[in-house]
Formats: C-alpha cells, sequence, structure tokens
C-alpha cells in the first residue's frame, strides 16, 4: 500500500467516500498558499495500525483520523496534547521533527468556534447532547471550560454514565433523565448521534424546549438530516447542521500542521452549496 505515496496529508476512516475534507484542505491549501496533497484512504477495520505506519514510513507528514478509529488513534500516538489526553479520542495526527507521532483533538475547537459563529453559545449556558460516542468526548472538555453546563442523553444509559465520570473533574456534567428533571429548558440541545439511525419523532422531551433553545446536529449533508427535519416539524426557531464544525476541526488540524489558521467562512458557504 501507498507505493510511490504523492500525498503527505490525509484523512483515515472507514467508510470514507463522503468525507469532505479532501475539499476542504485543497481550499485551505489555495487560500494559503501552502502545497498541500491530502487525500482520503479507506482502511479495512482491523487494519488501522499497519496501514497508519505504513503512511507515515512512506512520507505522510499529518493525519485526520475519522469514524471508527479514533480510540485506536488515542492509543496509536507517541505523545498527546493536552485536550486529546482528556478526551481520550483522537482525530488529528502530525508527524513531529525528532519523529514521534503527536495526537490532537480538534473536534471540540470546531465544534465551540462554530457554535460562536452561529451566536448559539454563551457562558454559562445549559447544553443537553443526545450520543455518548467518540465525537462527544472529544467536544466535552472544551464546552464545559467554556463554562457550560451538560447533560448527557444517549441510547445506552451506561455509555452516558461513562462519560459523565470520565469529565465530571472539568464542570458541571449530568446524565438526563426524563423522569428525574429540575431543569426548564435547555438553551442548546446538540445531536451527537449516528448518522445511519432511523427516523425519529422524539430525540428530547418538549417539555425541555422553549422557543430560544438553539439545535445543533453534528451530522451534515446537503438535504435536512433527519434530526433538522424533526427540529422544523417541533417549530425550532434556530437550528443548523454540523457542516461548520467540520470546517473548523479541519482548520484547526492545518494550524498543528503549519502554524496557520486558514479563514473559513466563504469555505462554509462553498460546502453548504
Ligand atoms: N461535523 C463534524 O465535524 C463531526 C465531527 C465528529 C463526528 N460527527 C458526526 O457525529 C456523529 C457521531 O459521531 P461519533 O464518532 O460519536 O459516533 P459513534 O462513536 O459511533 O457514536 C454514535 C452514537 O450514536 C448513538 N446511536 C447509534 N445508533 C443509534 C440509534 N439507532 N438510536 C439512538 N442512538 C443511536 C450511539 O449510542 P449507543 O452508545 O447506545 O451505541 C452513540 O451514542 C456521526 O454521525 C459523525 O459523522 C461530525
Amino acid at each position: 500500500m501507498f507505493k510511490n505515496q504523492s500525498f503527505n496529508y490525509a484523512v483515515f476512516g472507514n467508510p470514507i467516500d463522503h468525507s469532505k475534507s479532501p475539499k476542504i484542505h485543497s481550499l485551505f491549501a489555495k487560500k494559503t498558499g501552502i502545497v498541500h496533497t491530502y487525500k482520503s484512504v479507506n482502511v479495512p477495520l482491523d487494519k488501522f495500525n499497519i496501514v497508519l505506519k505504513n503512511f507515515f514510513k512512506q512520507g505522510g507528514q499529518g493525519a485526520n483520523i475519522t469514524a471508527p478509529f479514533k480510540q485506536e488513534a488515542y492509543l496509536f500516538c507517541d505523545k498527546l496534547t493536552e485536550r486529546a489526553k482528556i478526551a481520550k479520542s483522537v482525530n488529528t495526527f502530525k508527524k513531529m521533527d525528532d519523529q514521534y507521532i503527536l495526537g490532537d483533538n480538534t473536534d471540540g475547537i470546531g465544534l465551540l468556534s462554530d457554535l460562536i459563529r452561529l451566536n448559539f453559545i454563551k457562558k454559562k449556558c445549559s447544553i443537553l447532547i443526545i450520543g455518548a460516542g467518540g465525537a462527544v468526548k472529544g467536544v466535552l472538555f472544551p464546552l464545559l471550560s467554556f463554562g457550560c453546563s451538560i447533560f448527557i442523553s444517549n441510547r445506552t444509559f451506561s455509555n452516558a454514565k461513562k462519560l459523565v465520570s470520565q469529565f465530571h473533574e472539568y464542570g458541571d456534567i449530568n446524565v438526563f433523565d426524563k423522569n428525574l428533571l429540575n431543569i426548564k429548558y435547555f438553551d442548546l440541545i446538540i445531536n451527537a448521534t449516528s448518522k445511519f439511525i432511523e427516523k425519529k419523532d422524539d430525540f428530547v422531551p418538549l417539555s425541555v424546549v422553549s422557543s430560544k433553545t438553539c439545535f445543533y446536529d453534528m451530522n451534515y449533508q446537503i438535504d435536512n438530516t433527519i434530526f433538522i427535519n424533526w427540529c422544523i416539524k417541533i417549530g425550532a426557531n434556530f437550528f443548523s447542521n454540523g457542516i461548520g464544525m467540520l470546517v473548523f476541526q479541519a482548520a484547526h488540524s492545518f494550524f498543528l500542521w503549519y502554524n496557520v489558521l486558514p479563514k473559513t467562512g466563504d469555505i462554509i458557504d462553498i460546502l453548504k452549496k
């Protein structure tokens, strides 16, 4: 694999055909004038370590890691940034000059940057996150550090509980239980469930929603996601899909690699079309 490898940067996942990362990175390269060859690589489910080792051996300088490999990526690195260490999940690798692999997680700063752009988040706001997978691990520390209080709702209750114990030392975080609710409504509701879920009519009880509640779907596609359709159905006033998060997390990976943060505004607009 990677004979005569012509690229130094890539996103690795399975499946990967849908990935918009190569397009985003080619727009960053144009914008910044930095020569940056970036491809997507589909990794067989049992071959993550061998594929990544080979990539770096053949001259790879940096990588993005997407589902389902963020945990394996965390174990693969030689050193971790503080936020990746806390998240125990990695979405960015950088080969450092003295030849070790640094792991970072830019999902959280990516989400936070987009929520700020949209004016969906304020210090001390209350957030309900639906889902407790790898992406949520990446975003909890930045959201708690921003000063928000967080509830987690998840299909498998024990996975939500695990996250709460992992992060409770960093801020106000609890498992959501619709029967034991003492808060009136949430300022922000984030969907972080898999994009492959079937149509749903009950993401959260309507008693926790107000006309001011903002809704954010980490998933994105050209037409409306299942969650966005539900937001429209319940009459939500403020909602967005996750394309902005994708662009911002990519920008922060680019920053780790080149120490240059590309401008993102018009790229989000291009990808929406
Ligand atoms: N916009 C971005 O930049 C960005 C970045 C990262 C991720 N994402 C997206 O965010 C989503 C979550 O990513 P992830 O890495 O956290 O995935 P993941 O680790 O596979 O977690 C999936 C989550 O969805 C839940 N789930 C799966 N099927 C469900 C169903 N039928 N009903 C209810 N809940 C269900 C799982 O619950 P259980 O615990 O019960 O299994 C789990 O909490 C993905 O679609 C991903 O593409 C977007």
